[in-house]
């Protein structure tokens, strides 16, 4: 649905023990979660995962990172979603993220950026539906 966004919170914030803060801080935007569990994916599930990104090149070592630990996968819902959500988690680059963005505060480097949050209705739709079947989430 166009009022959703997919997130994941990526290794280096599950491991650092940021889950909590984020989904405060997601909550407190204003997004309900309407989708989330905890898992770690395969090289293979995250090369799958970003496979637009299979011709650059950060891929192999974005599939090796993704994979490295665990994550929270989730859908958020909420007028203007994935917009909004993109706003809440700032720039893919922290050293670019404006001040109080989740990625700002969170992310440890281009890579390692804390969240990933789509970029498109349509990419959020394909996204949510990679982690979770329509019996795993709200609506
Ligand atoms: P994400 O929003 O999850 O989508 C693709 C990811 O690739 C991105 O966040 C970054 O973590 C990662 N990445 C690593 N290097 C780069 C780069 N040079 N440009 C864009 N994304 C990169």
């Amino acid at each position: 649905a166009a009022n959703r966004t997919f997130t994941m919170i990526k290794p280096d914030a599950f491991e650092a023990g940021n889950t909590g803060a984020i989904l405060k801080m997601i909550e407190e935007a204003g997004f309900k979660i309407v989708a989330m569990k905890a898992t770690q994916l395969t090289p293979a599930i995250a090369g799958k995962f970003y496979e637009v990104h299979k011709e650059r090149p950060f891929y192999a070592d974005l599939c090796t990172y993704m994979s490295s630990g665990p994550i929270i996968a989730a859908i958020l819902e909420k007028d203007n979603a994935v917009e909004d959500y993109r706003n809440l988690i700032g720039a893919t680059n922290p050293a670019n993220a404006a001040e109080g963005t989740i990625r700002k505060i969170f992310a440890k480097s281009i890579e390692a950026n804390a969240v990933h949050g789509s970029d498109s209705d349509e990419n959020a739709e394909i996204e949510g539906s990679f982690f979770f079947s329509q019996f795993e989430r709200i609506g």
